[in-house]
């Protein structure tokens, strides 16, 4: 029997199905990092999905990382979310803004020269793409102690101003090598202070950052996404004692809070499936699955997952971004529009809202 088409609740969002579209960064905001009219429609067209994770969108513009990423600190920003929540309201889906602070994920030229910053002047590999090429990430400066409650501070406003915008709520986004993960990450995080060190003092700033968000906003409004070593974006964090002390902490700390819930990507979930197993009981509420950049998300992988009994819902992106009508599409075992690597990070609507419906092609 299908568990992919059963309902699920998430949070108190009453879902038609026991998948959900994930977090994808598309790089289409408009001047100031707004979101726009078009963005409005490529979430509304694909509300079917019950629950939607908006792409990572900056808290402050010093969490600014990718070209045209949306933000959500002005009040340019938040009239452009008023336009994706309403959109995506009236045709009955539920939308939540994934909270991304990328810290050394980034580079000045994308942020109107505002600094780099990171738990610990570690710079990440690789290069960012900005509007004059591709350089090298900036060295990140780090964190001073005293300028932490000023970064949780960030995340509380940009919570309320989702909140302003209409949309149902954000999920903070400590996964995949961005701030909140160079903090539990101990090949980035060097520091000496509170913040540094143990797991407990790694996790500590991801702990701050959720719990003053939820109280800020509620608690039900409020999701959080790790993924425990994923080696991306620089990463070095391994499975091991270490690695699982950290999350255990972290998960420890947030469960009494009664979240929405914890978003895991394991990637893949194999080797980690204890892990996840523990992690799932520490936290107590509902936990959505994903499992990682391998092979795109199928039906018979939401299957999979959702069968393991670790996973109240799967998270599936690549598959919402090609298909609007993913949902459909899956229960009818009807042919899927392939998603197109070349038009994933920037452009217009080509590769955006033109995938075709169903109905349409
Ligand atoms: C184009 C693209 C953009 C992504 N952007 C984000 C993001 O902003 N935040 C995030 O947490 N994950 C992001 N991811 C990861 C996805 O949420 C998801 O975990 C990954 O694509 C694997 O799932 P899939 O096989 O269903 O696509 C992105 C992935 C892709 C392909």
């Amino acid at each position: 029997m299908s568990r992919a088409f059963a309902p699920v609740t998430i949070g108190s969002w009453n879902l038609p199905q026991s998948f959900v579209m994930g977090p994808l960064t598309r790089n289409r905001a408009g001047a100031g990092n707004a979101p726009t009219q078009l963005n409005a429609t490529y979430y509304a067209q694909r509300a079917g999905a019950g629950l939607i994770v908006t792409e990572g969108t900056a808290p402050s513009a010093v969490g600014q990382g990718y070209l045209n990423v949306p933000g959500l600190y002005t009040d340019a920003q938040v009239a452009g979310w008023r336009l994706v929540a309403d959109a995506v309201h009236e045709q009955g889906g539920h939308i939540v803004a994934q909270l991304m602070h990328a810290g050394r994920i980034a580079h000045a030229d994308n942020k109107d020269g505002a600094e780099t910053i990171s738990a610990s002047a570690v710079r990440a590999p690789g290069e960012m793409v900005t509007a004059n090429g591709r350089f090298p990430h900036d060295e990140p400066r780090a964190l001073e102690s005293e300028e932490l409650a000023g970064v949780v501070a960030d995340y509380v406003t940009a919570a309320q101003n989702a909140v302003i915008a209409g949309l149902d709520g954000v999920e903070i986004h400590s996964a995949n090598g961005y701030l909140l993960h160079q903090f539990l990450d101990p090949t980035i995080n060097l520091r000496e202070d509170a913040h540094g060190g143990s797991p407990e003092n790694r996790a500590r700033l991801v702990v701050e950052v959720v719990t003053a968000v939820a109280e800020a906003i509620g608690a039900e409004k409020v999701g959080l996404r790790i993924s425990p070593g994923h080696q991306f974006n620089g990463v070095g964090e391994e499975a091991g004692a270490d690695m699982s002390a950290t999350y255990a902490a972290l998960v420890d700390a947030v469960a009494p809070l009664g979240l929405a819930y914890l978003s895991i990507l394991a990637s893949p979930l194999e080797p980690l499936k204890d892990l996840v197993a523990d992690l799932r009981s520490r936290f107590g509420g509902p936990v959505l699955l994903n499992d990682g950049f391998g092979d795109v998300t199928s039906i018979d992988t939401v299957e999979e997952l959702l069968a393991t009994g670790l996973a109240d819902a799967v998270v599936v992106g690549r598959q919402f971004l090609a298909n609007p009508d993913l949902g459909a599409r899956w229960e009818q075992g009807a042919e899927l529009n392939e998603p197109d690597a070349a038009t994933f990070y920037g452009g217009g609507a080509e590769g955006y809202t033109d995938y075709p419906t169903l109905e349409a092609s």
